[in-house]
């Protein structure tokens, strides 16, 4: 690995756990379960992309060469959401896993009841965090809005059909859960993908962006340019997560592999094979580089995690 990725991914990691260890109750606050059960699943061990590109976007559009004070705490919101998604991904209803992260996952350990109350928890606790972040209000509504709208019911597009609704990832998660079982087809696998995953990139960049700007707003360009990114990065993440499941070892991932070819589940393998989902995957990064053009040498670090996106072997 690049060691300028190595860096940008150990000290996003720790800028990251520190505000998170501020943020989430103690464990031997009461009721015990649940505060243990919240920590369990965030502090078991994620790389925590999500908060890491959301502050090198707020570091680049402020123009400055540090990541500006507090877009960690916004970090720290995204990766609740993240960790609330996974807990209640791996549920017997939903994926049935038992390992996450390396770890036994939230349900196996704490009990299914607890294991969806500290998803929930972590959600309630993420628009906390965003509604208290250093930002002048018309941003923090913006961010609200913005995250909000990106983890919810949407699917966008669906082949040739637009839904009234954006990409999101809830909408993502119950595609993905009624495709199981059928042979997928091209444009379900990418409105999936682009809804469960790709959203929450997109809006972790596009937030960390609008924090970056406040209390200005972020220009129509800017955010034109800082979706894109995130899209194609975001597609590319989940297809490269379909390839991880099929080509690595479950201890290598932390988590079960070969789980989608078990249950039947709509992914880029599954309609392209390995060798096209790759070639897919390194083009849509290359793409997500050229909407960052304008901006220089400031988009050297999203551009060096995008192309870890690909790299990454878990
Ligand atoms: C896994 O995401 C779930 C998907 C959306 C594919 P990550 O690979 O970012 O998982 P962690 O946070 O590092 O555990
Ligand atoms: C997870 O997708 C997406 C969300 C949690 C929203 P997957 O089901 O492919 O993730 P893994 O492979 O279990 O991490
Ligand atoms: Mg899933
Ligand atoms: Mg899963
Ligand atoms: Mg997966």
């Amino acid at each position: 690995m690049d060691s300028t990725v190595q860096t940008l991914l150990l000290s996003g990691a720790q800028l990251t756990d520190a505000a998170l260890e501020r943020l989430l109750p103690a464990p031997d606050t009461l009721p015990h379960s649940i505060h243990r059960a919240m920590r369990h699943s965030t502090f078991a061990g994620g790389k925590r992309l999500r908060p890491i590109l959301c502050m090198e976007a707020a570091r680049m559009v402020s123009g400055g060469d540090t990541i500006p004070e507090g877009a960690a705490n916004l970090g720290a919101a995204l990766e609740m959401i993240h960790t609330y998604s996974l807990i209640h991904d791996d549920l017997p209803a939903l994926d049935d896993d038992d390992l996450r992260r390396g770890q036994p996952t939230c349900h196996v350990v704490f009990g299914e009841a607890t294991a969806i109350l500290a998803g929930d928890a972590l959600q309630t606790l993420a628009f906390q965090t965003i509604a208290a972040l250093p930002t002048a209000p018309s941003s923090t509504v913006a961010i609200l809005r913005e995250v909000s709208l990106a983890i919810g019911t949407g699917v966008g597009s669906v082949g040739d059909l637009k839904t009234p609704l954006p990409p999101g990832m809830i909408g993502g998660q119950v595609m993905d859960i009624e495709a199981e079982g059928h042979p997928p087809t091209a444009e379900l696998v990418e409105a999936i993908h682009r809804s469960k995953t790709g959203a929450l990139i997109t809006t972790s960049i596009v937030s960390g962006g609008i924090f970056g700007a406040s209390p200005q707003a972020l220009s129509e360009d800017t955010l034109t340019r800082l979706r894109t990114f995130g899209e194609k990065a975001g597609l590319a993440f989940q297809i490269v997560d379909d390839v991880l499941d099929m080509t690595q070892s479950s201890e290598e991932l932390g988590k079960t592999a070969g789980k989608d070819t078990a249950s039947i589940k709509a992914t880029w393998p599954a309609v392209y094979g390995i060798d096209q989902s790759r070639k897919d995957a390194e083009e849509l990064i290359a793409d997500a580089f050229a909407a960052l053009e304008p901006f220089g040498k400031a988009a050297t670090p999203l551009k060096s995690l995008a192309s870890y996106f690909v790299e990454r072997k878990y």
